[in-house]
């Protein structure tokens, strides 16, 4: 029985996403998050830059006395596996548990995958898919728009130009006969109902987020790590700046409202407790 929290990072607001999934999975769990809004997007920006802010996220949860870090980015992931290796505790990103479930759905073995430039520039769902199934065809998008459409809150199914830009971005899916798509960035899952139009019911859309929930339960029997509750988990979460946005956002991430629970902090500085 572990009571320590488990720590979640992102780039910024989106990772609530993979909060929300694992709130609904692991209702007996307490749960850190770091949002890194004084530095998001990190999807646009080059490898390094990457790869140097997710060892400072990593730093920051550990300070937390976490017991395990989830990257729930999905840039992080792809580009910076390496940094999550070097964690004081166990740490995963989204992209091992994701391709394998999109591995396991796909029937006529051809999956899309949307991300940020970054994510599809790093090609680590398809060498993931290639080494679960070797057979697998994969389709790679970069959808930066999905982003700000997201934080604008422009996401109803009827949004103009939502659909123009989902229209674009997925129709190399359609051309390319995918039955199975990952939603390979935390902000993706809340524009679902668009893609699905678009796609049709036929294929399978993957949720990172609800992906790394089921991962992370089984690492925490695995690793006897759970906090051994059914119920009573609590949620503390900490940006990098502006919290007042984070706390009126984050609510269509999280589907809840967080209020005054939200703290400032800088991942490369000591953290400020509560
Ligand atoms: N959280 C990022 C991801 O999942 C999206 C936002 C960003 O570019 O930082 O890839």
């Amino acid at each position: 029985m572990d009571l320590r929290p488990i720590g979640v990072f992102d780039s910024g607001l989106g990772g609530l996403t993979a909060v929300r999934r694992l709130m609904q999975r692991l209702p007996g769990e307490d749960i850190v998050y770091f949002g890194d809004t004084g530095r998001v997007p990190y999807g646009t920006r080059s490898a390094a830059t990457i790869a140097e802010y997710a060892g400072q996220d990593c730093r920051f949860l550990e300070k937390q006395n976490v017991k395990l870090i989830i990257a729930a980015c999905g840039t992080v992931s792809s580009v910076a596996p390496h940094v999550l290796r070097q964690a004081a505790v166990p740490a995963f990103g989204v992209v091992e548990p994701t391709a394998a479930a999109a591995a396991a759905a796909t029937v006529n073995g051809r999956v899309g995958i949307l991300g940020t430039s970054a994510t599809v520039r790093s090609g680590a769902y398809e060498q993931q898919l290639r080494r679960i199934n070797p057979s697998i065809q994969t389709v790679a998008q970069a959808c930066p728009l999905f982003v700000p459409l997201v934080e604008s809150g422009w996401i109803a199914r009827d949004d103009e130009a939502a659909v123009a830009v989902a229209k674009r971005y997925l129709q190399p899916m359609k051309d390319a006969g995918v039955d199975t798509l990952i939603l390979g960035c935390t902000h993706f899952p809340l524009l679902s109902d668009i893609i699905r139009d678009r796609m049709g019911d036929g294929v399978t859309l993957i949720d990172s987020g609800a992906c790394c929930a089921d991962a992370c339960a089984r690492l925490l029997t695995q690793q006897g790590l759970a906090s051994g509750r059914e119920t009573g988990g609590e949620g503390r979460f900490f940006v990098s700046d502006r919290p007042e946005d984070f706390s009126a956002v984050a609510h269509r991430f999280l589907g809840r409202e967080i209020g005054s629970r939200v703290l400032v902090a800088h991942a490369e500085e000591p953290a400020i407790c509560p």
